[in-house]
């Protein structure tokens, strides 16, 4: 399989199975919801639709600040391509304000609904999965009538972008990743820390960051092992694992956590800025708890990845003692992979946790 293949796979796997839909399906369906612009929805959508980083790809970021901050006047519209390197073609989020002419000023609640959690575009093409549709499939009704509602309120911005290129046989093949909704997705059940923070996960599309892969697949077994690269403007960086294991977050408590998330640093540790720790930032500390809750009832995985960190790695006494010190860092892990696709690498883990936290790995 060609590299632009494996990428393109790798986006399709988002999806677990993939259902050929046809435009009929959605007119029985659903072709006439409206939402109602209350005031609770409108909060409720402004939470949901910033907090679960709409406007990391639906806005342009300066990625060279450690808090990638939205580019005035770009909230729903831009970039022209989004940064990230590897697909197979050129993408491009769409406009998404209220313009009439160059967003979304003119389509129908219900072509956003389906376009948000059914990957159909408001003209009925299929969305290439990189807008994470797969996770927002579990948005329930009301959450998803927030952010319409929301995204309806959001200065227009008068800009055309340009019209995304998938390379033949990608652009193809992606039909088949669509899921219809047939079915209300009922009211989310948050009635414990532990499924509030199943629902947050699910909805923020973590694991699909958090979860390596092997020849465009997610790697059963691994998920939320960490070591999916992304690479763009940011540098080239690995997921974390962040199960409960030694080689993931076993040591975080609450406060770690939450200091992560508000903060971008686990402790010392700074993290990269495509961990969009500015956006969970908001999030109130009773989401925050619920999704540590969550992230420390995962199985925990064994599954080191390297840190991307080489100054810290430099001043960390384990490793300077056990490992070579490299600062032509790539962080890509490959103790799964027979054969690593990239060269060999220092195993260094935790290195950087365990440095700030003062627990040997
Ligand atoms: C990881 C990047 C990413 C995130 C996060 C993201 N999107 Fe997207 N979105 C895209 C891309 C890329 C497309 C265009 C896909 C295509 O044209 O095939 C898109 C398309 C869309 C469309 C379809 C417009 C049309 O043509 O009908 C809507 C609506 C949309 N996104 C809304 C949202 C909302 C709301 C959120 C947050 C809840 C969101 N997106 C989060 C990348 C993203
Ligand atoms: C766009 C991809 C992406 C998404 C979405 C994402 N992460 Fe991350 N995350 C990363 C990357 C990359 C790193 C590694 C950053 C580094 O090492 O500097 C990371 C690091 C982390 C860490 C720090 C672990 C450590 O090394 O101590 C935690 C905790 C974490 N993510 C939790 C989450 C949670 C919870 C969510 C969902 C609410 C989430 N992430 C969503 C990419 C992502």
């Amino acid at each position: 399989m060609s590299k632009l293949q494996g990428t393109a796979a790798r986006f399709l796997s988002l999806s677990s199975l993939g259902r050929a839909l046809s435009a009929c399906h959605f007119c029985l369906h659903a072709c006439l919801r409206t939402f109602e612009r209350t005031p609770e929805h409108l909060a409720r959508g402004q939470y949901l639709a910033e907090n679960l980083g709409c406007f990391d790809c639906h806005g342009e970021r300066d990625w060279t600040k450690h808090n990638a901050p939205l580019i005035e006047g770009t909230k729903g519209a831009g970039p022209a391509d989004f940064p990230l390197k590897g697909f197979p073609g050129r993408v491009v989020p769409p406009n998404i304000t209220p313009d009439q002419e160059t967003g979304a000023g003119n389509w129908s609640d219900d072509q956003l609904a389906r376009a948000i959690r059914e990957g159909i575009g408001y003209d009925g093409r299929t969305l290439f999965p990189f807008m994470p549709y797969p996770a927002f499939r579990h948005i329930c009704d009301e959450d998803l009538a927030s952010v319409i509602v929301y995204l309806r309120s959001i200065p227009p911005v008068r800009k055309s972008l340009p019209k995304k290129e998938i390379i033949i046989p990608i652009k193809y093949l992606i039909r088949s990743v669509p899921e219809p909704l047939t079915v209300p997705v009922s009211q989310s059940d948050l009635s414990t820390p532990l499924k509030r923070g199943e629902y947050l996960v699910a909805i923020a599309a973590c694991t699909e960051c958090h979860t390596p892969q092997a020849k465009g697949q997610p790697i059963r077994g691994l998920e939320c092992s960490g070591g999916f690269i992304l690479d763009g403007p940011w540098g080239r960086i690995a997921s974390a694992n962040i199960t409960p294991d030694p080689s993931g977050i076993s040591c975080y408590d609450e406060a770690i956590f939450l200091g992560a998330m508000r903060t971008g640093f686990v402790r010392a540790r700074k993290l990269n800025q495509i961990m969009s720790w500015y956006n969970y930032r908001y999030l109130t500390d009773e989401d925050l708890k619920a999704i540590v809750v969550y992230l420390r009832a995962l199985k925990p995985v064994q599954h080191r990845v390297d840190k991307p960190n080489p100054l810290l790695h430099a001043n960390c006494a384990a490793s300077a003692t056990a490992r070579v010190i490299r600062t032509d860092f790539v962080p890509v892990y490959s103790l799964h992979r027979k054969q690593p696709a990239f060269p060999c690498l220092e195993i260094i883990g935790n290195c950087g946790l365990a440095h700030s936290t003062g627990i040997a790995l």
